[in-house]
């Protein structure tokens, strides 16, 4: 068999920018059916193998209630609980998933790895999360953004932080969309431009001052200083990171109708302040919801096509 064909969801830089004004319209129709009520089951029949080689909430309960919901069934793995914790081969463990399944999400470590499982797999396989990106949950970032705000397309994103798997992927989207992304990291900690294969520098500005990369933006986000697999350098980091929380004076200082959004897990007082997260401008619960909608979306994308 062939893979050529296959559609995976990889990086944010996967699909174009009309695949992602058809995913948003669909978005908005997918959210409206679970609102009301109204049974919509495309994918009857179909499994999704979730793997998660880290922890998740958000991005376990959405992939699995959205799968049931859609009519289709999960199976869940893990490292400790199956083989590929015994160090079977990734293109093995790909072969044999990919037969049983008709889609697969993996949260995992080094880009690498899913990568390797997507040229092994005979089915698409979605990003869930590694150390270089988090494409699932920009799509539901910029959903939540055009349903608070419209098109995204000219606005200025701060990005506040770590240079991370969700910066890198702010950089993908803002290429892609036509936005522009203004980040400010403490040193040692910058966006690579090279992780996120970006075709230029274009569309993003970089500024050491963070009030400074929140002046007029549209949208001021932020996350963890220390995502997953980076513990053991947590007291460098909440030292390096002491002048990186997005507080009132860097709200004060975007646009009065700026947004603040952050994927969640939270840590009030660290990367960001209490009274920005749980104050009006915040749009997280709506953005955590959205992570639902936004997969449904693009699972049925991936398993059926346009509709
Ligand atoms: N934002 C996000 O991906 O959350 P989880 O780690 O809980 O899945
Ligand atoms: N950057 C964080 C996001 C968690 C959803 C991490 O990778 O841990």
């Amino acid at each position: 068999t062939t893979t050529n064909a296959i559609r995976h969801y990889l990086q944010f830089s996967d699909f174009t920018a009309d695949e992602y004004g058809y995913l948003f319209d669909r978005m908005a129709i997918i959210k409206k059916k679970f609102k009301t009520y109204e049974k919509h089951q495309p994918l009857t029949d179909r499994t999704l193998a979730m793997i998660f080689e880290k922890a998740s909430t958000r991005t376990r309960v959405s992939f699995e209630a959205g799968m049931y919901q859609l009519g289709g069934s999960v199976v869940h793995l893990t490292t400790g609980d199956s083989q590929l914790g015994r160090a079977e081969p990734i293109e093995d463990s790909a072969k044999v998933i990919s037969r049983m399944v008709d889609l697969v999400m993996i949260r995992t470590y080094e880009q690498t790895k899913i990568d390797t499982f997507a040229a092994h797999s005979r089915v698409p396989v979605i990003n869930g999360l590694t150390n270089e990106f988090h494409p699932c949950q920009i799509l539901a970032d910029i959903f939540t953004y055009i349903e608070h705000r419209g098109s995204i397309q000219g606005k200025t994103v701060a990005w506040v932080g770590d240079g991370n798997n969700m910066a890198n992927t702010w950089l993908q989207a803002s290429e892609i969309l036509g936005f522009k992304v203004h980040v400010s990291t403490p040193s040692g900690y910058e966006v690579d431009q090279s992780v996120a294969g970006l075709r230029s520098a274009d569309s993003y500005q970089v500024f050491k001052d963070p009030m400074e990369a929140c002046r007029g933006a549209d949208l001021v986000t932020t996350d963890v200083w220390t995502s997953m697999g980076y513990e053991s350098e947590n007291e460098a980091r909440r030292k390096a990171f002491a002048d990186w929380c997005v507080d009132e004076d860097m709200m004060r200082i975007a646009q009065s109708d700026a947004l603040f959004m952050h994927c969640l897990p939270a840590h009030r007082g660290e990367e960001v302040q209490a009274e920005v997260i749980d104050g009006p401008q915040s749009v997280v619960w709506d953005e955590a919801e959205n992570r639902l909608h936004a997969q449904k979306a693009l699972m049925e994308f991936l398993l059926l096509g346009r509709l």
